[in-house]
């Protein structure tokens, strides 16, 4: 059963960069971060803002971190842990996701997947499902959070209250 567990409103990409960087060191190799919304939701701008402060808070050089649109996947080596950031928008059937991999990072990788629809019945349990969604302001963004595994909880809350809302 998946459980409501986080409803906020990010004013501005800074405020939603500023959530994903927040989150960003909480994350542990097995985590999976499921990004759900319509195009324009701002699933990438947290992915990348998530991935650069990772990399940052582990000591790793910061590269660039292009959206995955069209390689399906992009992975980056903290040094700690890899982060696979996928979107899986193009994928055609299921089967492609264990091809790509995708299936064994779950286990040992922190994996943000975009599109996570695609995955049929590979979805993970325990993965966090971070939904975005167009808000009343132009700049704004809801994201609302779900989760099977209720441990998300805590660092979600922790997360929000470290990250500044008023940028
Ligand atoms: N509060 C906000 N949070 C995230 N992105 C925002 C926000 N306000 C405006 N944006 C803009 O919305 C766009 C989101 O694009 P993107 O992250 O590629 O969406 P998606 O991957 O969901 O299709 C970016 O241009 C971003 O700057
Ligand atoms: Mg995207």
């Amino acid at each position: 059963m998946q459980a409501a567990l986080f409803d906020h409103v990010f004013a501005s990409p800074e405020a939603t960069a500023g959530f994903a960087a927040a989150l960003a060191p909480r994350l542990r190799p097995g985590d999976v971060i499921l990004l759900e919304g319509q195009i324009g939701g701002g699933k990438t701008h947290f992915a990348r803002a998530l991935v650069q402060a990772r990399l940052a808070a582990d000591g790793a050089r910061v590269e660039d971190v292009p959206s995955p649109t069209f390689t399906l996947v992009q992975t980056y080596d903290t040094g700690t842990v890899e982060i696979w950031h996928a979107d899986l928008y193009r994928l055609s059937h299921p089967d492609e996701v264990a091809e790509l991999g995708l299936v064994d990072a779950f286990d040992d990788a922190i994996c943000l997947v975009e599109w996570p629809d695609r995955l049929g019945d590979l979805a993970p349990a325990g993965a966090l499902v971070l939904s975005f969604t167009l808000a009343d302001a132009p700049d704004s963004r809801r994201i609302e959070a779900r989760s099977d595994d209720p441990a998300w909880a805590g660092r979600l809350a922790q997360a929000a209250g470290e990250a500044r809302h008023d940028v």
